[in-house]
This record gives C-alpha cells, structure tokens and sequence, in this order.
C-alpha cells in the first residue's frame, strides 16, 4: 500500500476480508472480522482497554503511563495525522473489537494491535492482522513482542513470521528491562500461507 492508497483508505470504506477465511480454514469457524479506519468515537473505549492492568503486563512496551490521558490523546492525534500510519478499527460482528495498525520506525514497517480483554480468544487478533497483511503489502515487515507475550507470539506465528532477534530494553508496563522479540514476515512466507 503506497501513500496515496494509505490516504484513501483512510477516507474510504470498509475492508472485509473474505479472501483470508477462505485461505486460512481455521478463521472460517472464527469470528469474521471488518476493518475501517479508526474514528474519535472510538478513542474512549481503546483508552479504557489501554489502561487494563493485565493487558499493560502483557504487552509491556506502553507509554510510561497509560492512564495519562491527555498523554494518550497527544499520542492518537499524532498517528492519526500521519499518512504513513495505517491504523484501523477492527470490527466483529459489528463491534468495536480492537485496533490493529502498521508504522515505520528505524526504516523498518512494523505491526501492532490491542484487542478488547473480553473478546480475546476468539481469533480476532489473528483475523485482523491477516487483514491489515493485506492491506499494507510491505515485506519485510517487523512486530516487536515481550518475550513473556505468548498470545501475541501465537498471533504472529499464525500469519508467518518468523522470529530474527531479540533485544533487551526497559518496558514501562512492567517497570524493568525485558526481552523484547522481533518478528519479522517476508513475501515468501506471505506467499506461502
Ligand atoms: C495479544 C492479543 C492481541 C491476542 O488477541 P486475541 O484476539 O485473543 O488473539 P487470538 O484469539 O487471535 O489468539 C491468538 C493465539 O493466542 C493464543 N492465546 C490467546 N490468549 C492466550 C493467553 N492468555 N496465553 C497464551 N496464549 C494465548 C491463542 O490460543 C491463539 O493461539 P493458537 O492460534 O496457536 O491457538 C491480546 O491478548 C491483546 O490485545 N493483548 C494486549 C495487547 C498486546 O499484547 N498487544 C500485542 C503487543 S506486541
């Protein structure tokens, strides 16, 4: 997806992935998930998500204080306003279900996502990320993980990447240094699934 594409898809419509449930059998017995672009509506319910205590441990690399909302304001109404950031909403049957986005950072694309602490469990995670996999086409593409994050490790796995290195950095959701996994999902793999 170049800039332009970034741009209409961002003004544009819904993206339901039917292709991906037909590829990938075990997502046909899971919920289907509907991807649109994020909207200010839906900043109160990702904050409240963002400040779970369970879901901070887990991903481990958030801001220093997630319930900083002016901080958490600042911080979507920047990445909302760049056109390299690809973020969306992701919707199961027809709920707000959870974010999943692409970035660029140390020139590298990467992949994130937070998923509603109710709703886990159903293949949601796994479902968006193949449908943002589609709509962002850049390979190599990176996720970086909490060595501890099994679920999103699993996530990951599921959509063909593979593991490349890990590093050691200080994660504010946990309060100490940590191992923190790369990811990384290329075209052959993306071809292959
Ligand atoms: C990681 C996260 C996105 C997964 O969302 P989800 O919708 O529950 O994921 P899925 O249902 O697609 O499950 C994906 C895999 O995780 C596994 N999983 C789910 N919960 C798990 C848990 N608590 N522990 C271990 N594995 C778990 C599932 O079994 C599945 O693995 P499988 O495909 O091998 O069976 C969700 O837990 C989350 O939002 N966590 C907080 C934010 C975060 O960590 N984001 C990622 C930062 S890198």
């Amino acid at each position: 997806m170049d800039t332009a594409q970034r741009r209409d898809w961002r003004e544009g419509t819904r993206y339901s992935p039917a292709g991906i449930r037909g590829r990938l059998s075990r997502l046909e017995v899971m919920v289907p998930v509907t991807l649109r672009p994020l909207q200010s509506g839906d900043l109160d319910q990702l904050y409240a998500w963002e400040c779970d205590p369970d879901s901070i441990r887990q991903a481990a690399f958030t801001r220093p204080d997630p319930e900083d909302r002016s901080a958490f304001d600042a911080h979507y109404a920047r990445i909302r306003a760049d056109r390299d950031v690809l973020l969306c909403a992701v919707l199961a049957d027809d709920v707000l279900a959870g974010v999943v986005g692409s970035f660029t950072i140390d020139h590298e694309r990467d992949v994130t996502y937070w998923v509603d602490p109710e709703q886990r469990g159903r293949g949601i995670a796994t479902a968006a990320l193949s449908a943002l996999l589609e709509l962002d086409m850049t390979r190599p593409i990176f996720a970086r993980v909490a060595a501890h994050n099994t679920a999103s490790a699993a996530v990951l796995a599921q959509s063909g990447f593979a593991r490349v290195r890990t590093v050691r950095s200080f994660a504010h959701g946990v309060g100490q240094e940590i191992d923190e996994h790369v990811f990384r999902l290329d075209a052959a793999a993306t071809s292959t699934r």
